[in-house]
C-alpha cells in the first residue's frame, strides 16, 4: 500500500452509526406508526412488535459501539413517550433517555440526539399529524421540554429527521401515515416542517446546554429522463432546495442519502439494468460525495452525513459500499468541503417502516427471537477505520 492510497481524516471527526427509537426500540404503542402497523389495510409487511429491544438493552448497544471504536452514536427520543397526551410529559421517559445520553458519556461516545424521527404520538395524529395546524407549536413546546430535562446531555441535536421523506411518503405518495396523496397537500408539509423546525430550533438554543442544532435532509444524486427536465426542477425544490435555503440559520445540516434516482416527466422512475440493493436503489456510494458537495454549495454551513448505507444480506458487499463512500467523502473533504462527521445507517439490523425486519441494514446482526448482537464482519472493518481515522481502500 503506497501512502499516497492512505486516506486520513480530520482528527476531530464524528465517526458514529445511526438509528431511531421507533426501529429498536420496541413496544412504542402510543405511536401512529404502531397503530397503522396493525390496522387491516396496513402498506406494513408486519409490526414492529418489541423491535430490537433497546428500551431494555441500550447499554448493551453501547458497548458495541465503544468495543468498535466510534466516537458518536445517534438515535432518538420518541415523542409518543415522551409526550403521551397533550401537555402530559413523562417525566419517566425523560428519565430513561437521559440515563441512555449518560450511559453514553461514560463511555466516551457523543450523544447525537434527534427529536423527531418518523413517529408521533397518537393524540397528535388523531388531531391531523402535520396537516394539524398548531403542530409546530407542539414540536415547540415538546423541544422546550426536552432541552429541559436533557439539554445538559446533548452533544448535537437533530430536530426532524428526513422531513421531505416524512412529507413524500406520508402526503404525496400514501404509504406512511397519514396515507395523504396529493401534490399540494405534500408541499404544504414541506413548508410546516420548515416552520416546525424552527420552533424547534428557537426552544433548544434557549439550552440548558450548548450545542449545534440542525435538521436531516434525504437527499440523492437526481437526473432527468425522457424529458423529465420540467418535473425535476419543481421536485428538486420541494425535496432539497427549500431546505438547503432554510438551513443557511443554522449550526449544520445533516444529510442523508443512499442511492441516485431518475425523475421523468411524472416523477420519479425506476433505473434498470444496474445492481440494486435489497430496498430496489441502484448501487450508488457515489452519492454521498454528490449531495455534501451539492449541500455545501447551496446551504453553506457545516455539514454531518447523518445518514449513509446499504441494505444487503451480502456483508462483504456493504463493507465495499461504505469503503467507496468514505472515498468520495475524503476526496470532498480534502477540496475544502466542511463535513464534521459520517453516520453509518445502521447500527443494528432493525425495523425498515413498511418493510419490516426484512431489510438487513445493520453491521450489527439481531436475532429476531433472542434479541442476541452478533457483530458483523462490515462492522469489524468500520471501527476500524473510525478507531485509526484512516482508510486504506483496497482499489
Ligand atoms: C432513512 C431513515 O431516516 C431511516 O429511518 C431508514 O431506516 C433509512 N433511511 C433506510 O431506509
Amino acid at each position: 500500500m503506497s501512502p499516497q492510497n492512505i486516506l486520513t481524516f480530520p482528527p476531530d471527526f464524528y465517526w458514529g452509526t445511526a438509528t431511531a427509537a421507533h426501529q429498536i426500540e420496541g413496544g412504542n404503542t402510543n405511536s401512529d406508526w404502531w397503530r397503522y402497523e396493525h390496522q387491516p389495510d396496513t402498506l406494513c409487511q408486519e409490526s414492529s412488535g418489541d423491535a430490537c429491544d433497546s428500551w431494555h438493552r441500550y447499554e448493551e448497544d453501547l458497548d458495541i459501539v465503544a468495543s468498535l471504536g466510534l466516537n458518536s452514536f445517534r438515535f432518538s427520543l420518541e415523542w409518543a413517550r415522551i409526550e403521551p397526551a397533550p401537555g402530559e410529559f413523562s417525566v419517566a421517559a425523560l428519565d430513561h433517555y437521559r440515563r441512555v445520553i449518560e450511559a453514553c458519556h461514560r463511555r466516551g461516545i457523543l450523544p447525537v440526539v434527534t427529536l423527531h424521527h418518523f413517529t408521533l404520538p397518537t393524540w397528535v395524529a388523531d388531531a391531523g399529524s402535520f396537516e394539524a395546524p398548531d403542530i409546530a407549536k407542539w414540536m415547540g413546546r415538546y423541544a422546550d421540554r426536552v432541552v429541559g430535562a436533557l439539554g445538559d446531555g446533548i452533544g448535537i441535536a437533530c430536530t426532524i429527521n428526513e422531513p421531505n421523506i416524512v412529507a413524500m411518503m406520508g402526503y404525496l405518495y400514501g404509504v406512511f401515515p397519514p396515507n395523504g396523496r396529493g401534490w399540494d397537500r405534500f408541499c404544504t408539509v414541506n413548508e410546516t416542517m420548515r416552520r416546525a423546525h424552527g420552533e424547534m430550533k428557537d426552544a433548544l438554543r434557549a439550552g440548558p446546554g450548548s450545542f449545534p442544532i440542525g435538521l436531516c435532509l434525504s437527499m440523492t444524486e437526481y437526473q432527468a429522463v425522457n424529458g423529465g427536465e420540467e418535473r425535476l426542477a419543481t421536485w428538486v425544490e420541494q425535496m432539497e432546495d427549500g431546505y438547503l435555503r432554510a438551513a443557511r440559520d443554522d449550526d449544520f445540516l445533516g444529510v442523508q442519502c443512499y442511492s441516485r434516482n431518475l425523475i421523468g416527466p411524472t416523477g420519479p422512475v425506476e433505473e434498470q439494468g444496474v445492481e440494486v440493493t435489497d430496498m430496489g436503489y441502484a448501487y450508488w456510494p457515489q452519492v454521498v460525495e454528490y449531495t455534501v458537495r451539492r449541500a455545501a454549495a447551496l446551504a453553506g454551513v457545516p455539514l454531518i452525513v447523518t445518514e449513509n448505507g446499504i441494505s444487503t444480506q451480502h456483508d462483504e458487499r456493504r463493507r465495499d459500499y461504505i469503503e467507496e463512500a468514505l472515498v468520495g467523502l475524503h476526496r470532498a473533504i480534502s477540496d475544502g468541503v466542511d463535513v464534521r462527521g459520517y453516520f453509518q445507517w445502521s447500527l443494528l439490523d432493525n425495523f425498515e417502516w413498511v418493510l419490516g425486519y426484512s431489510q438487513k441494514f445493520g453491521i450489527v446482526d439481531v436475532d429476531r427471537h433472542s434479541f442476541t448482537r452478533t457483530i458483523k464482519p462490515s462492522g469489524h472493518w468500520y471501527g476500524d477505520v473510525a478507531r485509526k481515522g484512516i482508510l486504506a481502500p483496497r482499489a
